[in-house]
């Protein structure tokens, strides 16, 4: 370990009381300008507020607040054009904007701070913060969702194998495949809009923790911040980070939908499937085997769900055990959010990628839809509906048939109808009509059956709302 060392000066921004700096160590551990500077718009856009706030109830005077308006745009302004000095001595972002605010307008910037701690601070900052990332990852998944509603309308038509166990089991289309993800996407969504509303409360004036004795208007900044109200209580406003764990369990459950799309892709990309193929846009080759063509970007969808799950148990285990209200250990709550923000819109992105540049394989999907007896189903259901056999007994029978055409190294509907008939007499040749790939499909009218006109009127209604965003 490098030998520890002593910083010069104690921390201007709360150093009255400290006669020397941290340790170097002490520095290293503690700072956290590095990753919170993320939240620069979010802490101006409070301070803002809070100094409005102050001014109207007249706990800062007018002119104060006017000059903390005009310092804080020019700070807003300084980091957009990358020329402002985020100094570690001072921390964090709370205190490098405070810090240079009074640098530039001098005491009326040490007056921001009235009625307020980095406590209910930090708490608002981040949930702006939140509030927004859950508005650009709707808009993704939204894109998403109306990526692979257009794909399904185009394949409503196109048969594929359905399976289950990944065994063949009943032919689908593939249109309908597809929109089983923007169904799951779709719930995403909603639990995402949920999360959102119950964030919507507003932890500025909570203070240190126990609220102030200054004669604050909490409805007034909240409305600022377009909150729908205030937080009822201070020790909660400042001390719990379920907004944070709600989004991240969110986000774990979404790329895991979008972990198994991925996976799907890479199957189907997969010369011994070959259901569909990704252009040069979306595959890698080889450094050794010139014929390869990778599907890296699934597979770093599929993998990067670690990531995302490991922030939600990372924040989970350090909230877990903490007394009320805040401690530090609320500060690594932030590089954990941000990662797994970054990385689920990275995923969301290339996955929309991948939906619009594959190509179906449609001969090979057409074969494989009718391999392995996938109408023995479709055989069953005749017997059942024709000749007013139990199933359990329409199941043996057909399960017979199977076993049949196996021995004879035949399709089921390469079986004679003499060859039926000696496993049970009463089959006639109607049962012919059920036994295509494109006979089982069509018969599967049921409500979120895949018969091709539900696919196209499920794809035709997605399209629709997504367009109208609603
Ligand atoms: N950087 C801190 C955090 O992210 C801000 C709050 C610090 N509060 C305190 N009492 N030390 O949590």
């Amino acid at each position: 370990m490098a030998k520890d060392k002593q910083t010069k000066a104690a921390n201007q921004q709360w150093g009255g009381r400290f006669k020397i700096g941290p340790s170097k160590i002490m520095e290293h551990i503690n700072v956290s300008i590095d990753f919170d500077k993320k939240l620069w718009m979010q802490d101006i856009k409070g301070s803002l507020a809070h100094a409005a706030m102050l001014a109207d109830t007249k706990i800062i005077s007018q002119k104060d607040s006017e000059l903390i308006h005009q310092g804080l745009k020019q700070i807003e302004t300084e980091i957009e054009s990358n020329q402002f000095e985020f100094r570690r001595d001072l921390e964090d972002i709370h205190m490098n904007i405070e810090y240079h605010l009074s640098e530039r307008i001098g005491e009326a910037g040490k007056r921001l701070h009235t009625a307020r701690s980095r406590n209910d601070q930090v708490a608002t900052d981040f949930r702006l913060w939140v509030r927004d990332n859950i508005d650009l990852t709707l808009a993704s998944i939204e894109s998403l969702m109306l990526a692979l509603a257009e794909r399904a309308k185009e394949y409503y038509n196109t048969p594929m194998p359905g399976f289950t166990h990944l065994q063949s089991a009943q032919p689908i289309t593939f249109g309908h495949h597809l929109l089983a993800y923007v169904e799951m996407l779709s719930r995403d969504r909603t639990r995402l809009k949920d999360a959102r509303k119950r964030l919507n409360e507003c932890p500025l004036g909570a203070a240190a923790l126990a609220g102030t004795s200054f004669p604050i208007d909490r409805h007034m900044t909240s409305k600022i911040l377009k909150f729908d109200r205030p937080m009822n209580n201070s020790l909660d406003a400042v001390s719990d980070r379920d907004f944070a764990l709600e989004y991240l369990s969110n986000l774990s459950i979404l790329s895991m939908h979008l972990s198994r799309l991925s996976e799907e892709i890479v199957l189907w990309c997969s010369s011994p499937f070959s259901f569909i193929k990704l252009s040069d846009s979306f595959t890698t080759g080889s450094s050794i085997m010139p014929q390869k063509r990778n599907p890296d970007a699934a597979e770093l969808v599929r993998a990067k769900t670690g990531r995302i799950n490991g922030a939600y148990m990372s924040l989970l285990t350090v909230m877990k055990g903490l007394p009320l209200a805040y401690a530090k250990d609320m500060q690594e709550d932030k590089e954990q959010v941000f990662s797994a923000s970054e990385t689920i819109l990275l995923c969301l992105n290339a996955s929309e990628g991948m939906i619009k540049d594959l190509k179906a394989q449609k001969t090979t999907m057409q074969y494989w839809a009718g391999s392995g007896y996938s109408t023995a189903t479709d055989l069953a259901d005749w017997l059942v509906q024709n000749l007013k056999i139990p199933f359990r007994s329409a199941h043996h029978i057909t399960g017979k048939l199977v076993s049949l055409a196996e021995s004879k190294g035949k399709p089921l509907d390469q079986l004679s109808l003499k060859e039926m008939q000696r496993v049970e007499p009463k089959i006639n040749e109607t049962i012919f009509n059920v036994l295509s790939v494109e006979a089982s499909i069509a018969s599967k009218k049921s409500l979120g059956g895949t018969c091709p006109n539900n696919v196209l009127g499920q794809a035709k209604s997605w399209i629709k709302k997504l367009k109208k965003k609603q």
